[in-house]
């Protein structure tokens, strides 16, 4: 469709198709030197001791579980408020997928009180995301977590250089897990991250990420091995020079278009202040500004308000449907979860076009059409 406003926007220039086709003119496009760079960049970036770079951020989660040990028999406690990925991932492993509520309408983010009413003696890890850019209570969560013997995973997929009590998310938690999806804040297709400040985990990440081989392609391309042993059940989760160059160039962006993404927040919230309700008014720490959220009042109908506003010619969209509300974990998990204010955040979220490029001319068009909107979807229930 051709949207007047699009969800999300590709901030790309002749930094990214420069990139791509130095990377084509080196014909060596498997995992090396550019991606050595990215995770070069990424960890000084970050401020974390290590980044090895995947070609997902499901990946990542995954090997993220493996590495702190999760498997059968063990629960992770994951939100029930993400993209089915984050639960997924702990079921590969084996393991089971306990889900957490929000903390309320106005962070919902995971809520450390859940956490704590479903930890048990079989809880080996809690992942957390931070939702649409904003980070979790990680300074009472990783203390919680550690004095009960329990590793903490940051699903910071959507949260790249966000920051709470001083740290960069990714960097809180035992292990940070980023993506970088076509609809990110770093945008390369497809592709992903880990951040660990423990040595042995990034060595043993290095290892599971390419087939448990104790050399790769390329050390033997640069004539440092002739062969290899495998120590270890790995994967091919590698990324590749095409995608590391592009994550290079929009790292050196992400600082800038993040800054953007904050500005186009402020105009957003000024613009819509008496209208409608929005998440994380009281957040006062620096967030990634990934996705703009609002709610709609109880009884709207939003799908009525959706369709209005593609009349309009802008895009919408949820984040998320709760994962425990999906068939398949359904079925795997008939059981109340017990997730009240998940459910009613996710019945009432739409999330409004937010990107680096979105100008203020398209801010003040969605906030009338929100107004507009939001009449037209009580009409159609009072109808
Ligand atoms: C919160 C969250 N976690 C995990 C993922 C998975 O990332 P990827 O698509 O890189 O596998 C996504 C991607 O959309 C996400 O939004």
């Amino acid at each position: 469709m051709d949207w007047k406003v699009p969800l999300t926007e590709l901030s790309y220039g002749p930094e990214e198709e420069q990139a791509v086709l130095d990377v084509i003119k080196s014909k060596w496009l498997t995992m090396g030197a550019v991606t050595e760079k990215f995770e070069h960049d990424f960890r000084i970036f970050m401020h974390s001791k290590h980044a090895i770079a995947v070609a997902n951020a499901t990946e990542a989660l995954h090997m993220a579980c493996l590495v702190l040990g999760v498997g059968p028999g063990d629960e992770v406690i994951v939100p029930s408020l993400s993209f089915v990925a984050t639960a997924n991932a702990v079921l590969y492993t084996g393991a089971n997928v306990v889900f957490a509520d929000i903390t309320s309408p106005q962070k919902p983010t995971i809520s450390l009180r859940d956490i704590v009413k479903k930890a048990t003696p079989k809880t080996k890890a809690i992942i957390v995301m931070h939702y649409a850019g904003y980070p979790c209570d990680m300074a009472e969560i990783y203390h919680f977590a550690r004095t009960h013997n329990i590793f903490v995973i940051e699903d910071a997929a959507h949260a790249p250089g966000a920051i709470t009590k001083g740290e960069y998310i990714g960097s809180y938690g035992d292990i940070g897990c980023f993506s970088f999806f076509s609809n990110k804040n770093i945008a390369t297709g497809e592709g992903g991250m880990l951040t660990t400040q423990d040595d042995e985990i990034a060595r043993r990440l290095r290892f599971l990420r390419s087939h448990g081989m104790t050399s790769l392609t390329y050390d033997r391309h640069q004539g440092h091995a002739y062969s290899y042993d495998v120590v270890a059940l790995g994967y091919n989760y590698r990324i590749d020079e095409i995608h590391a160059a592009l994550g290079i160039e929009q790292l050196k962006k992400l600082f800038n278009n993040n800054h953007k993404r904050g500005l186009a927040n402020y105009l957003y919230r000024i613009g819509l202040a008496t209208t409608v309700e929005v998440p994380f008014t009281k957040f006062k720490e620096r967030s990634a500004f990934h996705l703009f959220p609002i709610l709609l009042p109880v009884g709207a109908n939003r799908q009525a308000f959706q369709e209005y506003m593609k009349e309009q010619g802008i895009q919408t969209s949820i984040h998320y449907p709760p994962i425990h509300l999906f068939s398949y974990y359904k079925n795997r998990y008939p059981i109340d979860h017990e997730l009240p204010i998940t459910e009613d955040y996710a019945a009432r979220e739409v999330t409004l076009p937010l990107f680096p490029t979105i100008t203020h001319e398209q801010i003040d068009y969605v906030c009338e059409h929100v107004k507009k909107g939001l009449s037209t979807a009580h009409e159609v229930i009072s109808a």
